[in-house]
């Protein structure tokens, strides 16, 4: 019953410094099933993007590097596609949504024109037609006025209208995922809870499946099924949400987890202590052995092996 939509297999994505080469994603392996919200969570840095970029190959090489691995898609292998098949993928059968819709519209275009290009580049439609599609679905993603706001610029609507403009775009082709890379950091609080709440709608209407990046664990909770836990360009524990909240296995995880603001508890945020390393100074064993209360000497010699600890719940971590 269950269909793998997207299988990603030892991803290994580096980037050239001068003074070495950073594996900004490491070994990243991750399944999304259809119509599943998947999470992906961790720290600034921690490599969310790169992973998510190069899944359709967008990251600009040089500088990055794609050292190794596969992303299967409905059976295709994205990174030997010819360039001409993934372009027919993006934007059709996996819908982006990035952070900052000001760098995802083109400024000097309006909305309207920008949405109608997408479904004009993926389907043969009569103008009229795609035209009645985009407004339906402005409408459907919360615009109250979609003629006003499909003739608009980008900058001249608020931040949490681009944002739905943003939506409306990534999924005027009904895509079967959409990959939502930080979708309301910019955004204040209460117009972040109301695109948070218009992605589940639509991902539970449209029986898509979604990739959420984020580095607030808090809104992975209030959306996705399962979700990632990354350090320092690994996936250090991956689970169900509910398993993961129930039952935190990595020290890492149990940091985030216990700087997550809830109403009901009095006592400060536990902040993670210390500092990341970068990506060239990483240590021998364990990455995150600097930083944990619980680290044993294994931890500094030897980066701990994946296991599964119970069904689904896996941890890369020499305490299980
Ligand atoms: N264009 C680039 N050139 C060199 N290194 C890069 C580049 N883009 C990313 N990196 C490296 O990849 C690492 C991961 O970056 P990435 O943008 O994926 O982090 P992230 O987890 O998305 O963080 P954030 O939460 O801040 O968005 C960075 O720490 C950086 O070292
Ligand atoms: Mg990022």
């Amino acid at each position: 019953m269950e269909r793998t939509l997207l299988e990603v297999r030892d991803l290994e994505i580096h980037f050239k410094a001068e003074n070495g080469v950073s594996k900004a994603v490491d070994g990243v392996s991750l399944q999304i099933l259809a119509g599943e919200a998947f999470g992906l969570v961790g720290e600034s840095g921690c490599g969310k993007s790169v992973t998510a970029l190069s899944l359709l190959k967008l990251l600009p090489s040089p500088p990055a590097i794609l050292a190794g691995g596969e992303v299967i898609w409905e059976e295709r292998n994205l990174w030997q596609l010819p360039h001409e098949e993934l372009i027919k993928i993006r934007g059709k059968e996996i819908g982006l949504i990035f952070q900052e819709p000001m760098t995802s519209f083109n400024p000097v275009h309006k909305i309207g024109r920008q949405i109608c290009e997408v479904l004009e580049m993926h389907t043969s439609w009569p103008p009229q037609e795609i035209r009645r599609r985009a407004l339906e679905m402005l409408h459907r993603v919360g615009i109250h006025d979609p003629q006003r706001c499909f003739n608009a610029y980008p900058h001249e609507l608020s931040g949490g209208m681009r944002q739905r403009a943003m939506i409306a775009m990534a999924l005027i082709c009904r895509p079967q995922l959409v990959v939502a890379d930080e979708p309301t950091t910019a955004l204040d609080v209460t117009i972040q809870a109301q695109i948070l709440d218009l992605l589940k709608e639509l991902q539970q209407a449209e029986g898509m499946s979604i990739l959420l990046i984020t580095h607030n664990l808090g809104i992975i909770t209030e959306i996705a099924h399962r979700v990632a836990v990354m350090y320092l360009g690994k996936i250090v524990e991956l689970a169900k949400v509910r398993d993961l909240l129930v039952n935190p296995l990595h020290p890492y995880t149990q940091g985030l987890l216990s700087s997550i603001p809830r109403l009901d508890r009095e006592e400060a945020l536990q902040a993670i202590p210390g500092m990341a390393p970068d990506f060239l100074h990483l240590p021998a064993g364990c990455y995150f052995a600097p930083r944990c209360s619980r680290a044993t000497e294994r931890c500094h010699q030897e980066y701990p092996l994946t296991r599964e600890v119970s069904p689904g719940h896996t941890v890369a971590c020499w305490l299980y």
